[in-house]
């Protein structure tokens, strides 16, 4: 297996895993004080730049790369699989989402996801934290189709 294709496999475990992540303990934070809710974001927050957003980029970055290293050294070659079109269509348009959409709302929900004294978090944190779970299970879902469209068809 070369280097490349090892930072593809690699890039898409991260991803998924760090999004399955994410969404359990945004799910578990639910009922928790808001302290604890607005500490639990930041954390999301982080795993999305440091896990997702990179897993993301190394799956673009190295998908691109083994498209040009095919054998015919051209993206012809990628003609010649449905499954392979079918990865490489939604796997862009999960790893577009995430950086482009997901990124700049996570950054977004670790700003607002400041407790006040009151305890209670800013009325726009409900809303960037639902839009981030949101945009999470679609580029989620979509990468795991992706996965799915290489292995089952
Ligand atoms: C979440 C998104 C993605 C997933 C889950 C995924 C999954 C996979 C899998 C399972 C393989 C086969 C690995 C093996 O041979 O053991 C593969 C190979 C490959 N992927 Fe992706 N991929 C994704 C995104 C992309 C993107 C965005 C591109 C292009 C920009 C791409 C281009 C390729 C290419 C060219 C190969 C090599 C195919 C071959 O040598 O026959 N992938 N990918």
């Amino acid at each position: 297996m070369s280097l490349i294709l090892i930072a593809h496999v690699l890039g898409y475990t991260v991803w998924i895993g760090g999004v399955f992540a994410a969404m359990v303990v945004a799910f578990a934070a639910r009922q928790e004080p808001a302290a604890v809710k607005a500490g639990v974001f930041r954390l999301i927050a982080r795993l999305y730049t440091l896990v997702i957003g990179f897993g993301a980029l190394a799956v673009i970055g190295s998908g691109v790369l083994l498209a040009l290293s095919m054998e015919s050294g051209g993206l012809g070659d990628l003609m010649r699989e449905a499954r392979l079109w079918v990865m490489v269509l939604l796997g862009l348009a999960a790893g577009l989402i995430v950086l482009f959409v997901g990124l700049p709302t996570a950054t977004r929900v670790g700003a607002l996801a400041v407790a006040s004294g009151k305890g209670e978090l800013p009325p726009a944190f409900d809303i960037y934290s639902k839009r981030l779970m949101v945009v999470s299970w679609v580029s989620g879902a979509l990468a795991v189709a992706a996965l799915l469209a290489w292995y089952v068809f």
